[in-house]
């Protein structure tokens, strides 16, 4: 393989012939996730290996406690244990860029309120909160969705539409668990947990629609209409702005989107973890996005928003989150939560009040929205400087969803991307976590996300250029030696429990 100059042309067409003929050599090869030692270490790891076909759903090599089953990871506890099987560890993290983070950065940013650096005890929160949470922060996140989305409308939240949870994904598993015998549609990629979520609750059933690149991965709200009607769908969960390709549905669409849910009396799920996460090009600072601007009735409309202090309030270690929605769902959810997790933390609940001033809020959103809109732009200019112009650019959230499919094979799917950065101490998510696949029966090169991945800039500026060197070198390799030079020799992940599950 001559040439450490040789480009890797996107069309092909610069590339010599002798370096194409051994690229489509590999892809030949490479029809099967059973061909890619990258999917096979996958495939491996408890709760990732196919179900087979219908009746047997539970593989009984990996299911050896009796009447406990593998739910399988999300996305972020294989890329930890794959992380640590090539060398992560506390002590080295200084050492690796984890462009894999699924958090902001945590610290102080330019402009932003201070950061949070005490908590008061008071006896009082040493006792259960309610499961509903404590009513002067259910209070409080009413009034905020009032000044941010409903001025002016007749009808306003209130306490009684706010329950507190502790974390998003507790909301969302208090959600699905009061979702009855129903079908429930979700698209593809969305958000990693809805797959454990939607498959964990089994008495609804998945229905999965697939987004697409040439439609800038939007949801189609006229096909949903006539879904609804030919699928009978009664349910529907997204995340708005989303993760992971980093669109947003807002303005008309938006509105169109909530009339639907309560012409058709479907529910709709939003998921508004990201919804400061905007980057106007006019920049118009401050703007946030939510299903609440178009409710009508906030006691009546079928419309379900999970938010936090997670990603907005930059603060994912305090495990204070809502869910907002029509008053007869709030009590249901309290039933769920009083099973399932018993409620979010008292002290942490008192601490937020303050959090959610309208005023404070509006100074970090524009903290925010510049930030990181600079780190956005400063990523997406790097990687085409390195060859890797990203199709549908990020217009909210801090997500990049790249297309890999142009780079030689077997460095064009996801997976094997995400292993060979990892030798160079870069993390990255690959695309098929993103594929909600609840019946897990699909052949991995077949998921529309195979040739995927999601990069980050949740962490700090340093951290990001460190992940892009990172990159710049396997694909300085990529050019002076070819596809065959990937895809093989990954170390086998390390014994242990998941000690790292907190890292992405
Ligand atoms: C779309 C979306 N919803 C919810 C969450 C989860 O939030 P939490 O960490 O509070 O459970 C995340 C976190 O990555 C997310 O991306």
């Amino acid at each position: 393989m001559s040439g450490a100059s040789t480009p890797i042309s996107r069309s092909g067409r610069s590339t010599p012939l002798h370096f194409r003929d051994v690229v489509h050599d590999v892809i030949r090869h490479y029809r099967h996730e059973k061909d890619s030692e990258a999917h096979r270490i996958f495939r491996q790891s408890a709760g990732h290996k196919p179900k087979g076909t219908l009746p047997q759903t539970v593989n009984p090599d990996e299911e050896t406690i009796p009447g406990i089953e593998h739910p399988g990871s999300t996305g972020v506890i294989y890329c930890s244990d794959r992380a640590m099987a090539n060398g992560f560890s506390y002590a080295s993290s200084h050492e690796w860029a984890n462009l894999g983070q699924g958090a902001p950065e945590v610290g102080q940013i330019p402009d932003a309120p201070p950061r949070p650096t005490s908590i008061p005890l008071p006896e009082d929160s040493l006792e259960y909160a309610p499961t509903t949470g404590v009513k002067a922060l259910r209070e409080a996140v009413a009034d905020l969705y009032n000044h941010q989305y409903r001025q002016g409308k007749l009808s306003q939240y209130t306490y009684e539409n706010v329950c507190i949870v502790p974390g998003g994904r507790a909301g969302l598993s208090r959600v699905a668990a009061v979702v009855g015998d129903v079908y429930c549609s979700y698209q593809i990629p969305d958000y990693t947990a809805y797959d454990q979520v939607l498959s964990a609750f089994k008495r609804l059933v998945p229905v999965p629609t697939a987004l697409d690149a040439e439609n800038k991965y939007r949801l189609d709200v006229q096909q949903m209409k006539k879904d609804i009607r030919t699928q009978g769908l009664e349910v529907m969960i997204a995340s708005n702005p989303r993760n992971p390709t980093g669109q947003v549905i807002e303005g008309e669409d938006l509105k169109s989107l909530v009339d639907t849910a309560r012409d058709s009396s479907v529910t709709l799920i939003m998921d508004e973890f990201y919804s400061w996460y905007m980057y106007p090009e006019n920049e118009e600072y401050g703007r946030s996005v939510s299903s609440a601007e178009f409710i009508d009735n906030v006691n009546q409309d079928p419309v379900v928003i999970v938010n936090g202090l997670t990603k907005n309030w930059r603060l994912p270690g305090w495990r204070v989150c809502w869910v907002l929605g029509p008053k007869n769902l709030i009590t249901a959810l309290s039933q769920s939560g009083s099973f399932l997790d018993g409620g979010a933390n008292h002290p942490l609940q008192l601490a937020a009040i303050p959090l959610l001033d309208p005023d404070r809020v509006m100074q970090e959103k524009i903290a925010l929205q510049k930030h990181f809109k600079h780190k956005r732009d400063h990523v997406l200019k790097r990687l085409e400087e390195l060859g890797l112009k990203v199709e549908v650019p990020p217009v909210a959230t801090f997500y990049i969803w790249l297309n890999l499919e142009h780079l030689p094979a077997p460095l064009n799917n996801g997976l094997t991307f995400f292993e060979e950065l990892l030798k160079e101490k870069t993390i990255v998510i690959p695309g098929i976590f993103f594929d909600i696949n609840p019946a897990h029966r699909r052949n991995l090169f077949h998921s529309p996300c195979h040739h995927f991945v999601r990069l980050s800039f949740g962490p700090p500026l340093k951290d990001l250029d460190k992940g892009l060197d990172a990159i710049g070198r396997v694909l300085k390799k990529a050019k002076k030696e070819g596809g065959h030079a990937f895809g093989h020799s990954y170390k086998k992940s390390v014994d242990g429990v998941h000690q790292l599950d907190k890292l992405i």
